[in-house]
């Protein structure tokens, strides 16, 4: 442990909320980043594959991102939205065309929780009802809302259960001996039967892989049948792209492997690389009923924008989303193959660069075990994320510009700790 991690634990002990934890036992503190590799104060090196919880999909301090914002806090750095600039209307003429969809007018924020906040306010706003429905393992935000949508219980902070919000039974979470159709047939049942129930839904919303949750995905036609049944009723398809959005999955957002658009779409995460900054999205029809004045001091700002601007550009040029699907299928292959020599590797899944490998031995989470596993792999020099209700799932969703040798070293590094790994024999 680097002599000022003590220092740093002992100032954030002092001063900051006793809510902000860190991962790892021997924290290191990082002092540098260059593209997939952050540095600690030691100059040891790490291959970064959590990107800092899905952010950096371009890399740290890439100077295709970080240039043209050098440029613009040189120029121009704040006005807010009430005087012109040039930056926040290029970028939603360029975002509009990245999603090429029916999804036409954007509202930009700082963050994912507010871009679900804008959404969820957009969704009562057109149907006129104010209540919701979203799912268990979704996680949504830190707003007393965002936070009453949030069905892990780790993560739902506030004390007051607000009314009118209903939960239902994600398909990726049904027993892993259940088929794909009767998982989705009872998560709509459930759904429908909230519909039939309570005339009182704005919007359902869903994170299209829960990322928190221990990346759990759904059924690929469950999506069309999802918006189909909500349009019955007239309620809102949202989906929380915070995580799953700019080429993280090998689509620029997870909608497009679904053959569906959602009726409003929310991102922040690596839409700013690192620049604060996030959105929501809507079709014209949808967005025109959002006439009273709203406003985001710093949503939006030139400088977040010319980041936003370099994101776009530089996913395009670099085709980000292909390559997330190639290394991400590599990734997938190597981790499978892992876990027929290492059966505490229960399941891998996961689509593009967002993978997650659960431990667990005869349905029992592996939990200190996931964190060994962590601690191991980075003392070895990899950064992994953890996720999942019992925070059991490995997690994988590097920067989209990582290398096979990347990979194939990370997977020798986990190997490693897999062999050393004790796992309890009376269960
Ligand atoms: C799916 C999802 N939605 C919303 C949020 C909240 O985003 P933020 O921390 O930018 O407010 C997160 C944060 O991790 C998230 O993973």
């Amino acid at each position: 442990m680097h002599k000022d991690s003590n220092r740093i634990i002992e100032l954030k002990k002092q001063y900051i909320m006793p809510c902000l934890y860190h991962f790892y036992q021997r924290p290191p503190v990082m002092v540098k980043g260059d593209m997939q590799y952050l540095y600690d104060a030691d100059g040891k090196q790490y291959t970064d594959f959590y990107a800092g919880v899905s952010v950096m999909n371009c890399g740290h301090n890439n100077p295709a991102i970080i240039e043209p914002v050098i440029q613009q806090i040189r120029t121009l750095q704040h006005t807010t939205t009430i005087y012109l600039t040039e930056p926040i209307a290029e970028l939603a003429e360029r975002v509009v065309a990245f999603m090429d969809s029916s999804l036409k007018k954007v509202f930009f924020v700082n963050s994912g929780t507010e871009a679900n906040e804008g959404a969820l306010l957009l969704s009562k706003l057109y149907t006129g009802k104010n209540g919701f429905i979203a799912f268990e393992g979704g996680l949504h935000g830190r707003t007393s809302l965002t936070m009453n949508l949030t069905g892990i219980d780790m993560w739902r902070t506030d004390p007051e259960i607000r009314p009118n919000i209903f939960f239902a039974p994600h398909p990726g979470r049904f027993i892993r001996e259940m088929n794909n159709e009767k998982r989705i047939c009872a998560s709509l049942n459930a759904i429908e039967k909230i519909l039939v129930q309570h005339n009182t839904i704005a919007a359902c919303i869903i994170e299209p892989i829960q990322g928190n949750g221990g990346i759990i995905e759904a059924p690929d036609t469950f999506f069309v049948r999802l918006k189909e049944l909500l349009a019955r009723y007239g309620v809102l398809l949202i989906f929380d792209e915070v995580q799953t959005g700019f080429g993280r999955t090998g689509e620029p957002f997870y909608f497009k492997h679904t053959g569906i658009a959602p009726d409003i779409l929310t991102c922040a995460k690596a839409l700013g690389n690192g620049f604060p900054i996030g959105m929501f999205a809507a079709s014209d029809e949808i967005a025109a009923c959002y006439t009273r004045p709203g406003a985001s001091t710093t949503g939006g700002n030139p400088v977040s924008a010319a980041a936003a601007l370099a994101v776009l550009s530089y996913i395009e040029k670099n085709s980000l989303c292909g390559k997330a699907r190639q290394l991400g299928e590599y990734l997938k292959s190597q981790l499978k193959k892992l876990q027929e020599q290492y059966p505490v590797i229960s399941e891998v899944r996961g689509k593009g660069l967002m993978i997650g490998a659960e431990l667990s031995s005869e349905n029992v989470p592996l939990t200190k075990e996931t964190d060994s596993v962590l601690e191991g792999l980075k003392d070895n020099g990899y950064l992994i994320g953890k996720t999942g209700i019992n925070r059991n799932v490995l997690t994988f969703q590097p920067p989209l510009i990582i290398s096979k040798d990347d990979i194939d070293g990370l997977i020798t590094a986990l190997e490693r700790q897999l062999a050393g790994l004790c796992i309890p024999s009376a269960l």
